[in-house]
């Protein structure tokens, strides 16, 4: 398994006695090619999970394994670059910046890698902006973009440095109806030609339903749904 998530909890410390519970023993395993949704209430764990998964944030207690490796028993340098060479996010805030045009956004992950030949990747940058739909737009800055454009872009960065595991937190949150389907299919689409392993967190029912494996997040408890 790409990804083996085994009995992961996560507390914060409270001035009360009792620590604050947020995510409880979450298992999920997932292969390459396999794509994950995540539901649930506002404030069950949602993004905890998610961050945990990207490395972000550590568990409590509980295990990750991305391609075999447990990254949380990394020293922090490498860790960073393990982050950074296996796992692409996708937020529901585009977090593009705004003085850098579409494909030098794009580029931003490669800067930092270590592992990567200059003028392969702004190749496959440019193949990926393509792929979205945004050839025709390599030079613009992100104001000049629409929000569904902006989504696309973000997406096209986080796959750049070809990732194992691709996590989405709300990416079509701020869209509407149109664009969400729109930029939802597009990540779906992606993900399978590249086969990373995908995890999406969604309020979306419409977004959640195009995923072959759903969950829902109750509480802290992760269960199938
Ligand atoms: N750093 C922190 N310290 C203490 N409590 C936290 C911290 N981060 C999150 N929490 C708590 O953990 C719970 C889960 O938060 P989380 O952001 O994972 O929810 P979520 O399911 O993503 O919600 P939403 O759908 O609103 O984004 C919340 O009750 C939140 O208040
Ligand atoms: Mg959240």
């Amino acid at each position: 398994m790409s990804l083996v998530v085994d009995n992961v909890s996560k507390e914060y410390p409270t001035r009360g006695t009792e620590p604050l519970s947020v995510l409880r023993n979450a298992c999920l395993t997932a292969d390459r090619g396999d794509a994950v949704a995540v539901m649930g209430p506002s404030g069950s764990g949602k993004s905890t999970l998610l961050h945990i998964l990207g490395t972000l944030d550590r568990p409590t207690s509980g295990k990750v394994a991305l391609d075999g490796t447990d990254p949380f028993g990394l020293p922090e340098a490498q860790l960073a670059q393990f982050r950074n060479a296996r796992i692409g996010f996708v937020f529901q805030e585009h977090h593009l910046l705004p003085q850098c045009s579409v494909l030098e956004n794009v580029l931003i992950p490669t800067l930092v890698s270590k592992t990567t030949n200059p003028a392969e990747t702004e190749a496959y940058a440019r193949q990926l902006l393509d792929r979205v739909g945004l050839a025709g737009r390599l030079d613009h800055r992100p104001a000049e973009l629409s929000g569904g454009e902006r989504q696309r872009v973000a997406v096209a960065r986080a796959l750049v440095l070809k990732p194992t595991l691709l996590l989405a937190d709300e990416p079509t949150g701020n869209l509407d109806r149109t664009n969400a389907q729109s930029v939802g299919a597009m990540l779906l689409e992606l993900h399978k030609q590249e086969r990373t392993v995908l995890v999406v967190v969604t309020h979306s029912a419409d977004l959640a339903k195009l995923f072959p494996r759903r969950f829902e997040m109750n509480d802290g408890t992760l269960q199938p749904a």
